[in-house]
């Protein structure tokens, strides 16, 4: 029996592709890189790791909830910058909140809401290639558009980042975050319709910390022991100006994904950090537009050293129950980890945080430490789980491919629904809903929801071709054990290759237009995207 989703697609000539051959992408090809930076030969360890700096505001103004409350108003300035990424590679040209990338930390609390001005003094020009055969980016639109998106804040509809209401240069929009939530690593980052991957690619993004009682009771690892960890990766041109690929179509540039041949912590390649011999706290965020990492710390930058144990403290949305032990962790775009590295068995040597393929950051362990005291405690923040009895709904919504039959493109649609389609999740304001992600690509996916945290119910592999004749579910095999990191509050999740992911979350917050999307920034630019609306 034909859905009609599957009606729709075939009148509009899109035939999906997930029953093709695993690993044919049908994406546009890249055109021949030019002559590229070579970041691997770089010499290692010669720059110390940039921390951003703590934003602090310009003044006070009226809460917008309670206009006799002043509250803390900043103003944060988008402008194009220079920095050097290595000491040996000329400067890059970035945009960046207050001409940084990473932007300034905001500090903020749990149930202290702050505003925030976001000013636009960009160039009128971007530093890509806009295609503006894609959603939202027509040619009749403004080049250098933009809006910010506090990603995991609990933030109502006008001040979330919708994609549409972007500003441009000259410019300015105020948010109101009201921190009506428990301490965890935010980000903030661009959200423009169909232009979001160039913009982040450009550098606009930086740290949002909620901090609350509960967890400063903890006495976790603070002050110069609590890092901000930023990755992302680029590739460069030999005169420092950051690559990104263009299709062989020059009216239509995009590309499927970005991958960048060096991974910068912190806006650095290969950069070093002096630490004492005792616990750290990492706030590790993969701001990639399109790389999943698996992070590991090695006593030697070789591969064949031996990898060793960390815990992971915190997911996306706050602390874990308890500490969960581990020596990897993955990483998709848009995910956060919070760990506590122990140095304390490392005086005066050094540690490498790294992924299976590629150096990232060296830690010079001093040989003796400061008096300061840290600890990680056995338990750390309960987290209920939500039975799944508690839910009014589930929705079964497919991640898949589409070509189109002239060759003229290709698109991955959520449920097969493009943009601008009638809004089809609605869920009530404070229900609790199951989201059931069947995925019928290759890749690996990581689907984020904009207000509400969730958790992971479970992720496990189906049969594709059976589902796409049928549309019906047939499981191969049990589901996958979740490790314990994902086990707390979660707000963006790996949806991998032909599994059935699940997660549960309750729709608290305030009514109104919010999206979800797959956070691989080259696919959200293309239809990857759905609006939804909490009633
Ligand atoms: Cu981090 Cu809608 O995004
Ligand atoms: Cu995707």
């Amino acid at each position: 029996m034909r859905t009609t989703r599957r009606i729709f697609l075939e009148q509009m000539g899109w035939l999906t592709a997930a029953s093709a051959a695993h690993g044919a992408h049908l994406m546009r090809p890249a055109s021949a890189p030019p002559q590229l930076l070579d970041t691997r030969s770089l010499a290692r360890f010669v720059n110390p790791l940039p921390i951003p700096a703590v934003a602090t505001p310009a003044g006070t103004r009226p809460s917008p909830a309670d206009p006799a409350t002043q509250i803390p108003w900043y103003r944060v300035v988008m402008q194009q910058f220079q920095a050097k990424v290595h000491r040996d590679v000329p400067p890059t040209t970035f945009w960046g909140y207050n001409a940084s990338c990473p932007g300034p930390t905001i500090e903020a609390r749990s149930g202290q809401p702050i505003l925030v001005e976001w000013v636009n003094q960009l160039p009128r020009q971007h530093l890509f290639a806009i295609d503006h055969t894609l959603h939202g980016a027509e040619s009749d639109k403004p080049n250098v558009r933009t809006v910010v998106h506090l990603h995991g804040g609990r933030t109502g509809p006008e001040s979330d980042g919708y994609p549409t209401d972007w500003f441009t240069a000259g410019q300015s929009a105020t948010c109101f975050y009201p921190n009506q939530q428990d301490a965890a690593a935010l980000f903030y980052h661009d959200h423009a319709m169909g232009i979001t991957r160039l913009n982040a690619a450009a550098g606009l993004m930086g740290f949002y910390l909620v901090r609350d009682a509960a967890e400063d009771g903890l006495g976790l690892p603070s002050g110069r022991y609590e890092i901000p960890l930023a990755l992302f990766d680029r590739s460069f041109h030999p005169d420092g100006r950051i690559f990104y690929p263009v299709s062989t179509k020059p009216e239509a540039p995009w590309v499927s994904e970005y991958y960048g041949s060096a991974i910068l912590a912190n806006g650095k390649i290969f950069p070093y950090h002096d630490v004492e011999p005792r616990r750290h706290r990492l706030h590790l965020l993969n701001s990639s537009n399109g790389s999943y990492y698996k992070l590991s710390f090695s006593p030697e930058d070789n591969f064949t050293s031996e990898t060793l144990a960390f815990h992971q403290i915190a997911s996306e949305q706050g602390l874990l129950p308890a500490p969960a032990e581990t020596d990897l962790l993955i990483l998709g775009p848009g995910e956060r980890a919070d760990v506590v590295f122990d140095f304390a068995a490392f005086a005066g040597k050094q540690v490498i945080l790294r992924t299976d393929v590629a150096i990232i950051l060296q830690f010079r362990v001093s040989a003796d430490k400061s008096a300061a005291r840290s600890s990680l405690p056995p338990s750390l923040r309960p987290v209920v789980r939500i039975p799944e009895s508690a839910a009014v709904r589930t929705r079964e919504l497919t991640l898949a491919d589409y070509q189109n039959r002239l060759g003229r493109s290709s698109v991955m649609l959520l449920n097969g629904a493009h943009w601008d389609m009638p809004v089809t999740e609605t869920p009530a304001l404070n229900s609790i809903e199951i989201w059931s992600f069947i995925n019928l690509t290759d890749d690996s996916h990581p689907i984020h929801l904009h207000l509400v945290r969730f958790q992971v119910l479970d992720r496990r592999p189906f049969d594709v071709a059976v589902y796409q004749l049928t549309g019906k579910i047939v499981f191969t095999g049990p589901a996958v054990t979740l490790s314990a990191n994902e086990l707390g509050w979660k707000d963006t999740v790996r949806v991998d290759p032909f599994t059935v992911t699940r997660i549960i979350a309750k729709f608290e917050g305030r009514p109104g237009r919010y999206v979800w999307h797959c956070h691989m920034l080259e696919h959200e630019d293309n239809e990857m995207m759905r609006p939804y609306v909490v009633s």
